[in-house]
């Protein structure tokens, strides 16, 4: 059964404030997009990927591709989910319903291939797909309007959804067209499977697979990349 990626690469990085949007900002030498596009390519079981950019995005991007990888370009949409939706359209004569679907955050440049193989072993035996996520270590609270505590959230059963996140081709199509037809936004593509009353599986992703949001986060993955690259560690 095929499985292709889709990397959605088409937000502004608001947050992050850069006058570039935060894909091609450098870390080690080579954008963030650069970094996520080669692992994936290390991703010895995908047939393709479809990234996703901005239609006013004018960055020459094929410096950023690995030559080993099938990748076509789709237009980003408003938010995230829609610019996942316009990747599986473009998608529609490639696959079959039954193939899988791998959708990763070019804003995360730290994931580890072996990871993703990880994932792509678990869910393959499994009737709906799923993601990687990280169990909570902090003490969550419940706040009011005022910023004043209501309760303490028990942490055991929470976990933070990362990507990869990877499903199958017609049912993410289908979850994500009727959120944009309620105009609901989800933030993630479990969200939107989990509204057809389905269940994703997780599996115990690495907390190196941090999500580039705030200028501090640069530093970080800086530091997560090094200690990935450094002897006695192994290839991530
Ligand atoms: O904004 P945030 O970091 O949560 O976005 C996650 C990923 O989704 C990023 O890689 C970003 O480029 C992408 N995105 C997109 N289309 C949008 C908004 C975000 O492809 N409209």
């Amino acid at each position: 059964m095929a499985i292709w990626a889709i990397v959605p690469a088409a937000g502004v990085g608001k947050r992050l404030g850069a006058e570039i949007p935060k894909q091609y900002l450098s870390i080690c030498g080579k954008t963030i997009l650069h970094h996520t596009l080669e692992r994936l390519g290390r991703v010895r079981t995908l047939s393709g990927l479809v990234l996703v950019l901005r239609p006013d995005d004018k960055t020459p991007v094929s410096a950023e591709i690995p030559e080993s990888l099938n990748v076509r370009i789709a237009r980003g949409g408003e938010e995230r989910c829609h610019s996942v939706l316009n990747a599986l359209k473009i998608l529609e004569f490639e696959l079959a319903s039954d193939d899988w679907v791998l959708v990763h955050d070019a804003a995360r440049p730290c994931v580890k291939p072996s990871e993703v193989d990880g994932l792509i072993d678990v869910v393959s035996n499994h009737d709906v797909g799923g993601l990687l996520a990280a169990p909570v270590s902090d003490t969550l609270k419940r706040v009011n309007d005022e910023g004043e505590i209501t309760g303490t959230v028990d942490r055991t059963e929470l976990y933070r959804a990362l990507t990869p996140q990877i499903f199958r081709f017609h049912v993410l199509k289908r979850a994500l067209r009727l959120a944009a037809d309620q105009n609901r936004i989800v933030t993630d593509d479990s969200a939107a499977i989990e509204s057809l009353g389905l269940s994703p599986v997780i599996v115990p992703g690495s907390t190196d697979n941090i999500k580039i949001t705030e200028e501090s986060d640069l530093l970080l993955a800086e530091a997560i990349m090094r200690q990935q690259n450094s002897p006695g560690v192994g290839s991530p």
